[in-house]
């Protein structure tokens, strides 16, 4: 079955002639959303609303839609606010991909101004809404499978880039995500066979001199000599250093492995320090940057998809003690992050769904859109599906990075929401000896337990509960909290160094996007919802 190609977009972004030109090139049926819509109520679309209101053409947009996209091969032309109704998105994305033709405003305005006849009535609002309405569309649109620019090219130029997008043949795709840090700020590029590009992003980014290539013999040997060469054709000479692979080897011991192999290669205050591989690594990398000569630049190149969307964003870096996790450690940002999707091929399935459950924090605390997202392309996900991924570590470094900016040293508690899930889930961690979850795993288990106490105490819809369980289901991840001695559990959490006062603090939820800390929540009723969430989801705990 030859999927159907969505063109998704603001109005003006050429969506009718490019779709048109595009069918031509790929030889299908062109369908034009709107038009369909008309033929169907025997009415324009101007009269539909004036007849039916809104409400009216957005019933007879939905019919249209689960018609159009009960085909496929098509190439289909949608409204500009078609893909905002969560029904007709999940349609659209069940039968195609979705490719967002973006423009600035000002393109899409001079465009829609002059091919209007009438027809527009969005064109009559004030400037100040036309605004409001593209940043709050741009967050739909932006999780489209494939984006094109139209600014300055002709509709041929644009039909012509997505077919190449398309058949892959593309110029590998990068997304940039800015970290605006006053001083310090830092990009955080997304994208396939950035391997091969990074020594030329590093050199862009201000890195240079020699460094030192931190990895571990599993990451290193698959894709430390694919690094050194592009840094190398980059002018940079950076040496490696392997670490034993193992969170239980984040310690100021490795660290100081690190110290002495910097020092054998005689690095100085203008080197930096490169970081190839998951948390652990960069974490313990970035460690010895912030410290080594009381500081030097640091590169993350995140190979774990929990990496890419957590750890490596946000200048959070520290080695474990017997004593606890992360209990030493600095704030040290980046100078630049490649996040290169194509290494994730090689990442074990439990580590990429581990990953898929902090993704799954930052929909169901900041963003419900990429919530939908992970719905609707959970399978392809899973599947490894390039587009996919990149969409995920992109919105999410988006979601990190801005939570950043607002609260770099977790000091306002803007950052607290990040902490979602991660109370039970740190002393699930820590009373099975970080030995049977993985890191997401817990959290996972602790959403689930975090969003059952919302359910009772912050007013959360159980429907919302049911949804964060079914995606986490879908994703491979465990609901269930495997059997822990309870009161060890509430002695471990007290322990967790963001105990403020003594007080457990837990990240819940209002609603879905929604978040709020509460410091109340009696003991009994966090054993209560464990014990219930094991009585319900047993069958999928893990012991
Ligand atoms: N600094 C932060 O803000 C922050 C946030 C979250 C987590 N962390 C830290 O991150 C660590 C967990 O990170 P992680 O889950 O990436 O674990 P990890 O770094 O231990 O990597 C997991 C395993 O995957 C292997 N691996 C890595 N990339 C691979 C690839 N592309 N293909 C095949 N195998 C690969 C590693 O060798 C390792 O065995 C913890 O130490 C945690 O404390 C830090
Ligand atoms: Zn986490």
């Amino acid at each position: 079955m030859e999927v159907n190609v969505v063109l998704i977009g603001f109005m003006g972004a050429g969506k009718s002639t490019v779709g048109r030109r595009l069918a031509e090139r790929m030889s299908r049926p062109f369908v034009d959303l709107d038009a369909v819509i008309e033929e169907t109520a025997g009415m324009s679309i101007p009269e539909i609303f004036a007849a039916e209101g809104e409400e009216g053409f957005r019933r007879r947009e939905a019919d249209a839609v689960a018609r159009v996209s009960a085909e496929c091969g098509q190439v289909i032309a949608a409204g500009g606010g078609t893909v905002m109704q969560r029904r007709n998105l999940a349609r659209l994305r069940a039968t195609g991909v979705l490719v967002w033709l973006r423009g600035r405003l000002d393109t899409v305005l001079a465009r829609a101004q002059s091919e209007s006849n009438g027809h527009r009535p969005l064109l009559a609002k004030p400037r100040a809404e036309l605004e409001r309405l593209y940043a709050e569309r741009e967050r739909v649109y932006a999780l489209a499978d494939h984006i094109v620019d139209v600014d300055d090219k002709t509709p041929d130029q644009v039909a012509a880039e997505i077919e190449a997008v398309l058949r892959g043949s593309d110029r590998p795709q990068a997304v940039v995500v800015n970290v605006p840090l006053p001083g310090r700020s830092y990009d955080i590029f997304v994208g396939q066979g950035l391997l091969a590009d990074a020594g030329r992003l590093c050199v862009g980014a201000g890195v240079s001199g020699k460094g030192l290539l931190v990895t571990n013999a599993t990451v290193g040997g698959l894709y430390g000599g694919a690094l050194q060469r592009s840094l190398s054709l980059a002018g940079l000479r950076v040496p490696r250093v392997d670490v034993p692979d193992g969170e239980q080897y984040k310690t100021l011991d490795t660290v100081v492995r690190i110290y002495r192999a910097a020092v054998s290669y005689r690095l100085d205050r203008r080197s930096f320090f490169l970081a190839l591989g998951g948390g652990m690594t960069g974490d313990l990398a970035g460690f010895a940057a912030a410290t080594f000569l009381r500081g030097v630049d640091f590169v993350q190149v995140p190979t774990t998809l929990l990496a890419q969307v957590d750890a490596a964003v946000g200048g959070k870096v520290g080695v474990n003690l017997d004593e606890g996790k992360n209990l030493v450690g600095a704030f040290h940002q980046p100078r630049i992050v490649i996040a290169d999707v194509d290494t994730l091929q090689s990442l074990p399935t439990r580590a990429l769904a581990a990953g898929l459950a902090e993704v799954v924090k930052y929909g169901m605390t900041a963003d419900p859109h990429l919530l939908d997202f992970l719905e609707d392309r959970m399978e392809q996900l899973l599947a490894r599906d390039r587009a996919a991924l990149m969409r995920v570590v992109a919105r999410s470094c988006e979601i990190k990075a801005s939570v950043v900016a607002q609260d770099e040293r977790e000091t306002l508690g803007v950052r607290e929401g990040l902490n979602f899930g991660h109370t039970i889930g740190h002393a699930l961690e820590a009373a099975l000896s970080y030995s049977t979850l993985l890191h997401g795993e817990a959290v996972a288990i602790g959403m689930l337990a975090a969003a059952m106490l919302s359910a009772r105490l912050t007013g959360l819809a159980a429907s919302e509960v049911e949804r964060l369980a079914a995606l986490l289901q879908r994703a491979g991840l465990p609901l269930a909290p495997p059997a822990v001695d309870p009161d060890q559990l509430l002695t471990i959490m007290r322990r967790d160094k963001k105990v403020l006062a003594d007080r457990l603090r837990f990240v819940l939820l209002e609603r879905t996007g929604r978040w709020v800390v509460r410091d109340d929540v009696p003991d009994e009723l966090v054993l209560d919802v464990l014990r219930e969430q094991r009585s319900i989801w047993a069958a999928t705990a893990k012991n």
